[in-house]
């Protein structure tokens, strides 16, 4: 896919995504020759800046957060892309003057460029901002126009609707590009081409040979300044509805017949509807949640999450969620997917463990040496490697088992991966929508998590707080795998 021209309009610009994550996103794929030949980013915030104050507000951010170096030659040539705009959102005549500004644009490049609007604003302003670029005709153009927006996409199932639906009356499907931004991580993407490029995988990949499955997406940090967001959100709306679903149908999903991005979506959308539903009087056997407390241990000296900012003393949100789920299909018949989130956890470390059968019978069940079952680890974040374990002979003279790893290092192959922005701006740019959200995955996912969430939200949990800052959560999450012979690995 070719590049166009394209304008760049950041609802949002003077915020925390915009100067941690996207500026330094567009700035990295213009050193590294990605961005179009003509393009423009036009930075939209309320307050009355010159276009020199706010490059040198981003300028100062890109110190801190670009992958590449900000040397003067190459910031000379990206400042002079960006525009500070001054803009209420809430104005019909702000938006006829945007109008205007792109125009001033198109008239440069001598075409009527693409308009990429990207949303880095909460989630209530969505539908004032989407309402008045259609009635200002700013995005008049389905095949050039598209907009990005972040979650959180509604709250639960019947918001998640209105929200597609809002969004409906502006743009077409094919127009919305929602982010998840775990489906950026090169690690992530790697699932695909490590399950469907291969030969010796897939064939064991299903109930005959596969025991368990387990995604953990632990967290280091607690909500830090983000507690009034957070206590109307908790773990399983902010993780595991949107990124650790997500991880879930790409180790789940079929074969796609090809690359096509309708294509993916359909068969992450499979997986999905395949999850089995666990009814209100499941969800106790089915869903673990937990809330952080203090540890005051030496090193730790951590507050508990009813301590921090924003959050009430006797709150019911969970900073930790582990759920069992089964799929029901023929390929994934009985096979438990363990998930499990939580913030102020041991360590930062997302992994996906893929546990395999032991052998039905051994030669070496006699062994003295315990006959560990196979197990492949993808770790996705911050290490990021994948991980084989497999029994071998201990050297020396007996014939004694060992387990040993073979080790995929992506850092050995490649210093420098892009960060998930640079892949997923990079595809909006392009038109490529196969690493977004479509409204029907947003909707089903919801659907999934919804008894949970409903019955958590119903009644408190008494045990609150019931894990340490820097644990592995509540053990109660232990049970939850202990009960049918798993162990967290
Ligand atoms: C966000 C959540 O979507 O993902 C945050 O809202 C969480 O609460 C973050 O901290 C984790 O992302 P990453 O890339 O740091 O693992």
């Amino acid at each position: 896919k070719i590049l166009q021209p394209t304008t760049i309009i950041i609802f949002g610009a003077t915020g925390d995504l915009a100067k941690r994550k996207l500026f330094p996103a567009f700035y990295n794929l213009y050193i590294d020759g990605r961005m179009p030949k003509g393009f423009n980013i036009v930075a939209l915030g309320r307050a009355d800046h010159t276009d020199e104050y706010f490059r040198n507000y981003i300028r100062e951010n890109l110190e801190n957060f670009s992958r590449k170096k900000v040397t003067p030659e190459d910031w000379a040539g990206f400042q002079a892309h960006i525009t500070y705009f001054r803009h209420q959102l809430d104005q019909e005549t702000s938006y006829i003057e945007l109008y205007q500004k792109l125009q001033e644009f198109d008239t440069i490049y001598g075409m009527r460029a693409n308009r990429l609007f990207y949303l880095s604003i909460g989630p209530n302003f969505i539908s004032t901002i989407s309402n008045h670029i259609k009635n200002a005709s700013l995005a008049s153009d389905p095949q050039k126009d598209r907009i990005i927006i972040e979650k959180p996409f509604g709250h639960n199932k019947q918001s998640a609707i209105e929200l597609n639906s809002l969004l409906a009356q502006t743009f077409e499907e094919e127009q919305i590009y929602r982010i998840d931004h775990y489906l950026g991580k090169e690690t992530v993407q790697n699932i695909l081409a490590f399950r469907f490029g291969n030969s010796i995988f897939e064939p064991l990949w299903d109930h005959k040979y596969i025991e368990s499955v387990q995604i953990t997406v632990a967290e280091e940090v607690g909500v830090e300044t983000r507690g009034a967001f957070y206590e109307q959100t908790g773990a399983l709306r902010d993780m595991i509805q949107n990124h650790l679903l997500q991880i879930l149908c790409m180790v789940a999903m079929e074969q796609p017949a090809s690359l096509a991005s309708g294509e993916i979506r359909d068969r992450k959308v499979d997986v999905l509807k395949a999850i089995r539903r666990i009814s209100p009087d499941q969800v106790d056997h089915y869903a673990v949640r937990g809330q952080y407390g203090e540890n005051m241990a030496d090193g730790v000296g951590a507050k508990g999450y009813r301590q921090e900012d924003g959050i009430a003393e006797n709150s019911n949100t969970e900073t930790f969620a582990a759920i069992k789920f089964y799929l029901d299909n023929e390929r994934w018949q009985d096979v438990p997917f363990y998930v499990r989130t939580g913030k102020k956890m041991k360590e930062k470390h997302s992994y996906i463990t893929i546990q395999f059968k032991p052998l039905p019978q051994s030669t070496f069940s006699g062994s003295p040496h315990l006959l560990s079952a196979n197990r492949l680890i993808i770790n996705i974040q911050p290490l990021m490697d994948i991980r084989l374990q497999f029994m071998t002979k201990k050297p020396g003279l007996s014939l004694d088992l060992q387990p040993v790893e073979m080790i995929f290092d992506y850092f050995a192959c490649q210093e420098d991966t892009p960060e998930a922005y640079e892949t997923l701006l990079l595809d909006a740019l392009l038109g490529d929508l196969t690493l977004f959200m479509r409204s029907d995955q947003v909707e089903e996912a919801w659907d999934v998590v919804t008894t949970i969430q409903e019955a958590w939200e119903s009644k408190k949990d008494p045990s609150f707080p019931n894990y340490e800052a820097g644990s592995w959560g509540p053990k109660s999450s232990y049970t939850l795998v202990e009960r049918q012979g798993h162990h967290w690995v």
